[in-house]
């Protein structure tokens, strides 16, 4: 399968496929990562998504590296990104080893900082404690990312969740610049403001959830389910979750769809070979625009950097 339209150039010189597979589902069955896995590579996909927080690290790991004995794939094929838990920000170097280890691999493509937060070891997850969060020095964890490039321990360095205004900050220390802002990013939460930004700095944009995420305790943000994106759908042939795809795809951003079922990680690698039109994307960018994921559970008003949603996303929500 050739990969013309299916990667773009990172400002590392480094190249992302623009479907990759995302593995966030914390305590998943092993098993069932590596399926996925094996089942992704076999469709196409050679970009994984994982972070030390998913704990999906070694599964990803162990699929991969059976991929590679068998003759699937060489390392250079493909391309994984993992991230440093807001745990870590002391020591970005040891983290990524213990993640290298964890994926049986020499180097990643791709690590960045999770979320623009320091918590001490052993915080409480998902939601922090008052006494878990501890102040954030973005700039000495930069050095430590910038760190993990000079050690070859990586190919390139991101972040993850930081608004325009947190990027413009790194960007006045940085002397490796962020090569990926990884975000959440679909129909009805299209970011419009920070594409514009990262375009404009050669940054790019990957969406995590790009489906919106699964359904959780306050249901799913609806953008599966939305009329606008079912009409487009029926009219092109393809299903929400693939017009939802290549929307992502045709904004210039990669897209990283989580699945553990294999006809859907078929169907979402299905997005190359057709288009959506002018009158489609109309219809798209008039959606109201809702943000399923807030950060409520990191902002508090006393120990968090972050006194109120506003001021994690520096006002961009
Ligand atoms: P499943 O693993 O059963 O396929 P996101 O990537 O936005 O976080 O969304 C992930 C959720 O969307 C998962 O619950 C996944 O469930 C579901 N999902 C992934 N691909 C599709 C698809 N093509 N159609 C419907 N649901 C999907």
């Amino acid at each position: 399968m050739g990969s013309a339209g299916k990667v773009v150039e990172l400002n590392a010189g480094t190249k992302i496929p623009l479907v990759g597979l995302g593995t966030a589902a914390i305590n998943q069955n092993p098993e069932e990562i590596k399926t996925a896995v094996a089942t992704a590579l076999e469709v196409g996909y050679r970009h994984f998504d994982t972070a030390s927080l998913y704990r999906s690290e070694c599964a990803l790991g162990d699929a991969l590296k059976e991929a590679c004995l068998k003759g699937l794939v060489a390392r250079e094929e493909f391309f994984v990104t993992t991230k440093l838990w807001s745990e870590d920000l002391d020591d970005p170097v040891s983290a990524l080893r213990t993640s290298l280890k964890n994926l049986k691999l020499e180097y990643v493509d791709l690590y960045l900082i999770h979320w623009p937060l320091r918590l001490r070891k052993g915080s409480s997850f998902p939601i922090p404690k008052e006494e878990d969060f501890l102040p954030l020095d973005l700039e000495s964890a930069w050095k430590g990312m910038e760190q993990c490039v000079h050690l070859g321990l990586t190919k390139a360095i991101g972040v993850s969740n930081f608004s325009c205004k947190k990027i413009g900050d790194l960007l006045s220390h940085a002397k490796i610049s962020p090569a990926v802002n990884q975000v959440e990013m679909h129909p009805l939460w299209q970011q419009k403001k920070l594409r514009d930004y990262c375009s404009k700095v050669n940054i790019h944009v990957s969406a995590w959830s790009p489906l919106g995420g699964a359904p959780n305790a306050q249901g799913s943000n609806g953008v599966m389910d939305n009329p606008v994106i079912k009409e487009i759908a029926e009219k092109h042939g393809k299903t929400t979750a693939q017009v939802i795809l290549r929307w992502g795809l045709e904004q210039g951003i990669s897209v990283l769809p989580k699945s553990y079922n294999k006809g859907r990680i078929a169907q979402n690698f299905q997005v190359f070979d057709w288009s959506l039109t002018a009158e489609d994307h109309s219809k798209i960018s008039r959606l109201e625009q809702k943000k399923a994921n807030r950060g409520e559970e990191v902002v508090n008003s006393t120990t968090s950097p972050y006194k109120s949603v506003e001021e994690l996303w520096d006002g961009e929500i």
